[in-house]
């Protein structure tokens, strides 16, 4: 819970995309302890959903009977690079599209199998798998102008203020990254890691629900999961997080 003292200094200073000091991961700011813990395989606890969407990745299923890999082959080419360039143009629904609502396209148009709810352990283990074969890729948001709206309603939503405690994303980690707050040190909210294990959550979570939780944190309604703010949002930070490698699975407070 945020203190109101401290989001009251927060709040006055006003944040504009000139703030925003050199990139850097989310990683940076997190304790030597975490640190290690993302780097060794063997300990990071994000590993597990991803060994279990690779699993997931070989097992056939619905009314196709095929798995993923009867079609995509060994992920670790099918899939290398695809993290890194997400969202992307859905020219169907004329909208940007995230990793995860991709993946649970291709169970439920080409494998005919039921879709996979918003933090299912399937659809996060299947979205870690797919997300690792870019690990140590730079995220590489595509070049395409019918994404540029979304990209620009994404930045407005992040410098807008929200909630009871009407502050902005901006204010916290452009103005404020790198400061402490509650414990934890700010973050410049950068996507690199997701979907990301958080020690808080004891489990894997998207990047969806940690949007929500920032939301939550200054008492604004969030937006809810699939909501197309949350994609323009998502698709926003993948912009402004561009040549940071994914770290996927991250490990996070
Ligand atoms: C009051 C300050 C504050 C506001 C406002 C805020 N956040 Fe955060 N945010 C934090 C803190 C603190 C963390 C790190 C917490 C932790 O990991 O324990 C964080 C974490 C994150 C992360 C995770 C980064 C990583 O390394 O995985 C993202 C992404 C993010 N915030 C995006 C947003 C967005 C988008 C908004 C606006 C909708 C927002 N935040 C609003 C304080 C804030
Ligand atoms: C019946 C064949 C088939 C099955 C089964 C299948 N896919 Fe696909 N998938 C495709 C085709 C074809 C495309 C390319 C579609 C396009 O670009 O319009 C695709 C695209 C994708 C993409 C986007 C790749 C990119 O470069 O943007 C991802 C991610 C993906 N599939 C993941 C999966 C996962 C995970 C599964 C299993 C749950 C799966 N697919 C099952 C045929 C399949």
């Amino acid at each position: 819970m945020i203190r109101a003292g401290l989001a009251a200094a927060l709040i006055c200073t006003s944040a504009s995309a000139a703030d925003m000091p050199a990139p850097k991961s989310g990683l940076e700011y997190v304790s030597p302890e975490t640190r290690a813990l993302q780097a060794d395989d063997f300990a990071n606890p994000g590993m597990l959903w991803v060994s279990g969407g690779a699993d997931l990745w070989r097992a056939a299923t619905g009314t196709s009977g095929k798995s993923c890999q009867s079609c995509h082959g060994d992920a670790k080419q099918s899939m290398r690079g695809v993290a890194a360039r997400y969202p992307l143009y859905e020219p169907k629904t004329k909208r940007p599209i995230d990793l995860q609502v991709r993946i649970n396209q291709c169970r439920t148009e080409r494998q005919g199998a039921k879709g996979l709810g918003f933090e299912s352990e399937e659809l996060l283990s299947l979205g870690a798998y797919v997300a690792h074969q870019s690990r140590g890729l730079p995220v590489k948001p595509p070049q395409d102008e019918r994404l540029t709206p979304f990209i620009k309603n994404g930045e407005k939503l992040y410098f807008q203020r929200m909630g009871q405690i009407d502050i902005s994303c901006a204010a916290c980690h452009n103005a404020h990254a790198g400061q402490r707050l509650s414990g934890n040190l700010i973050p410049q909210a950068h996507p690199t890691g997701y979907p990301i294990y958080r020690l808080e959550w004891q489990s894997a979570g998207s990047l969806q629900r940690r949007l929500r939780g920032c939301m939550s944190a200054v008492r604004a309604e969030p937006f809810a999961y699939g909501a197309a703010e949350m994609v323009d949002l998502e698709l926003y930070l993948m912009s402004r997080a561009a040549g940071l490698p994914i770290e996927t699975p991250g490990v996070r407070p």
